[in-house]
């Protein structure tokens, strides 16, 4: 027995010291590659990979060939119980979605699984010489190889069909050298070498801080406080009502500039800042920029006319459109973040339809409440701003 244990631990010693893995990282995403003495030779047999790569990732694929139309990759995401992972292979064709195919004949081995802030994938892949659309000759010195990934939600799955989202720009293809990955006889190469990730996982766990924090902050100013300011001006009516509507806005407009400063922070590290969510907040910070402006300028030719001016109806045609846009533009933020499991998207659609509803409902009412107020002579007198200013 004693002899046994030596024999195996010699064994591993001997494995180790022929494991040849040979290892790419991306950013914080780790691809590692080792073929067999056997299959460098014969070309047929076994090839190791490993994708190692934050949690916080929602997929991360790594491919054989030189762009997505014909590569073979391999899509890695969480497995249903958030403990393990799924490999799922597909082929690409085009830029389309690639489409599951199970012909390379993956196999996940001892050590996959996430762990700690890591989700690891250890495969091998016995049929990854050819697939539909390519080949590669894992005895020539290189080939190339494209990743991709998507940051965000977490796929949770065991369904190798599952629905992906399209990566941000965080994609890529990069010429393999195949020397330093040749030469092993493991079974499991990467047994033996440990995970290697950058350190710059605390960057993408503090990014989802800064998403969620975004998010929040962006949704606060425009589903609730830009509302109730709009509310107040309509519906309510006490002294210096005024101030307390510029007050509320201008808060509001305080929490969107530091939710702003955030998102651009996000969207210039992910490249998204040409998506229609960063377009349409940065279109709406700029608007909101002129608002106070027009706001005074609105409350200065009241004073002297008694009647809405131009000022007025930009003044309340701006800020009408900016918070129904803002609302929406929430939407779109979830779907950028691909907020697949629905945990932030019930709650916002339900902030964001009662206090859509109630703002509507407060204009509908205020107007009419106008239009029949307006023959009214000491109305007119008084004006119709529906503050006083005592
Ligand atoms: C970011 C800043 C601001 C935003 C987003 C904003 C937004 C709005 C909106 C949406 C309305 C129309 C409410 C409705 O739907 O009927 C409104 C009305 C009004 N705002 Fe502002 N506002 C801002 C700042 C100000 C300031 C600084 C003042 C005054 C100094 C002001 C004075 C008024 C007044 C008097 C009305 C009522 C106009 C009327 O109904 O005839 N606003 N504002
Ligand atoms: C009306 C203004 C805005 C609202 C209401 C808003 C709201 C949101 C929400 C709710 C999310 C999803 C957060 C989550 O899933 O926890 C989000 C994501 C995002 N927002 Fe905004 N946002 C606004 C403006 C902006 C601006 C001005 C930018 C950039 C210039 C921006 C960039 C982003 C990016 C890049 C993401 C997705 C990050 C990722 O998953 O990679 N947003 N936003
Ligand atoms: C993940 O699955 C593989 C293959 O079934 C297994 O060898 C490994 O131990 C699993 N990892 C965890 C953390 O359960
Ligand atoms: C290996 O892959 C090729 C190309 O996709 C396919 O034709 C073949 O059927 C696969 N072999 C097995 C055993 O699945
Ligand atoms: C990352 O964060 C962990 C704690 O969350 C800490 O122990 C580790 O030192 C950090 N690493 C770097 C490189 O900052």
């Amino acid at each position: 027995m004693a002899f046994r244990g030596f024999a195996l631990a010699t064994i591993g010693l001997v494995a180790t010291a022929h494991a040849q893995v040979s290892t790419q990282c991306q950013g914080d995403v780790c691809y590692s590659l080792s073929i067999p003495q056997t299959s460098s030779s014969s070309n047929s047999r076994d090839i190791y990979f490993r994708i190692a790569a934050p949690k916080d990732y929602q997929w991360v694929a790594l491919g054989q060939g030189s762009e997505m139309d014909g590569a073979q990759m391999f899509v890695m995401y969480q497995s249903a119980n958030g403990q393990n992972v799924t490999v799922s292979p597909r082929n690409g064709e085009g830029h389309n979605t690639p489409e599951y195919n199970g012909n390379s004949q993956l196999t996940l081995l001892e050590g996959s699984g996430v762990l700690a802030d890591k989700m690891v994938a250890n495969v091998r892949c016995s049929n990854c010489s050819s697939w539909r659309g390519g080949n590669m000759d894992f005895s020539s010195s290189a080939a190339s190889w494209i990743y991709a990934n998507k940051f965000g939600y977490p796929i949770q799955s065991d369904d190798l069909n599952a629905g992906i989202q399209q990566h941000g720009n965080a994609y890529g293809t990069w010429s393999w050298d195949f020397a330093t990955a040749r030469g092993s006889n493991s079974v499991n190469p990467f047994l033996e070498t440990s995970v290697i990730t950058p350190s710059i996982i605390n960057k993408s766990k503090s990014r989802n801080t800064v998403l969620v924090a975004h998010g929040g902050m962006a949704s606060l100013a425009f589903l609730v406080v830009f509302p109730i300011g709009g509310i107040l001006v309509r519906v309510a009516n006490f002294s210096g009502l005024v101030w307390v509507h510029a007050g509320l806005q201008m808060l509001a407009w305080l929490i969107y500039l530091v939710a702003f400063g955030m998102g651009v922070w996000l969207a210039t590290n992910t490249d998204d800042i040409k998506k229609a969510h960063p377009v349409i907040g940065i279109a709406l910070f700029l608007v909101l920029l002129v608002q106070p402006a027009l706001g005074w300028m609105h409350h200065k030719m009241f004073n002297e006319k008694r009647t809405r001016t131009a000022w007025s109806w930009t003044h309340i045609g701006i800020g009408r459109l900016a918070i129904l846009v803002g609302m929406i533009n929430g939407g779109l933020g979830l779907q950028l973040a691909g907020d697949t499991e629905k945990k932030h998207v019930v709650p916002y659609a339900i902030v964001a339809v009662v206090f859509g509803l109630a703002y509507i409902g407060a204009i509908v009412w205020g107007e009419l409440k106008r239009r029949r107020n307006r023959p009214n002579e000491q109305y007119k007198l008084q004006g119709d701003e529906l503050h006083s200013m005592n």
